[in-house]
């Protein structure tokens, strides 16, 4: 793969965990045990051929409504995870940093969390976003308030209010936005996901459901976006 058509910042919507398990017979649980697997593959993967920003959403503000065993069993898994892979990664060099809404989180998955982002803090090889407690409508709800307020101190200027502030006060400040987003599963839709970043993002869907999407698969998603132009809004010279 030619490294200048790599992607710098991949997002991933990882879905189709509940439907895998139901065609095979299977719990929903055992989808997201399966699906477990193909993030630490797809991690390694991205680390390894170069990517520097890898953003996964794990968990959004709307997968509370889910039934209540399932939730319990996704925060057991996700504390479980966190803490047999974190230093792994830490090894890799991969920075793990949370993004979402801390508010509603149980404080032992907190712990868990600020525990992954502890051990692999200062890590430059490849910057891992887990999109936890997320919504895109939320992080900028939180990003208004906390700029109207410094209009309201007086810090910054109503006509000072750009694009550039604006995505200084979003989780994934200081990152690039993403260029690629893939979702699995077949569904066609964005659920709230990083409305903000994938402004100018190239999407890639697939019907593979999210434990069947392998480094092949992926592979495949970056193929796609190697042979996509990219117009900016501007027109090809
Ligand atoms: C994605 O798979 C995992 C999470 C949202 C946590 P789903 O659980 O949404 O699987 P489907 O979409 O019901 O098949
Ligand atoms: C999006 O998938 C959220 C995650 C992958 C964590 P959902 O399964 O929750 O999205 P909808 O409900 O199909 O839109
Ligand atoms: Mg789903």
């Amino acid at each position: 793969m030619d490294k200048d058509q790599l992607p710098r910042h991949v997002a991933i919507i990882m879905d189709g965990n509940g439907r895998w398990a139901k065609a095979r017979g299977m719990s929903r649980t055992q989808g997201h045990l399966e699906g477990v697997k193909r993030v630490e593959e797809i991690i390694k993967s991205a680390r390894d051929i170069g990517i520097k920003f890898l953003t996964i959403y794990a968990f959004s503000t709307e997968n509370w409504s889910r039934p209540q065993d399932e939730v319990s069993m996704i925060m057991r898994t996700f504390i479980m995870v966190l803490g047999q892979k974190a230093r792994e990664l830490s090894e890799k060099g991969v920075r793990i940093n949370f993004i979402g809404r801390r508010q509603g989180v149980p404080t032992e998955v907190l712990n868990a969390m600020d525990e992954a982002a502890r051990v692999t803090m200062n890590k430059t090889t490849m910057v891992l976003n887990i999109a936890f407690n997320y919504g895109a409508r939320a992080e900028i709800v939180d990003a208004i308030k906390t700029i109207a307020s410094q209009v309201r101190e007086g810090k910054i200027e109503v006509d000072g209010i750009d694009e550039k502030i604006i995505s200084s006060h979003l989780y994934t400040k200081g990152q690039p936005d993403p260029d690629l987003l893939i979702r699995t599963s077949g569904e066609e839709r964005i659920s709230n996901f990083l409305l903000w970043q994938l402004s100018y993002a190239e999407l890639y869907f697939t019907d593979k459901c999210w434990p069947e999407f392998n480094e092949e698969e992926f592979f495949k998603a970056l193929a796609s976006f190697a042979q996509r132009e990219r117009r900016w809004g501007s027109v090809k010279v």
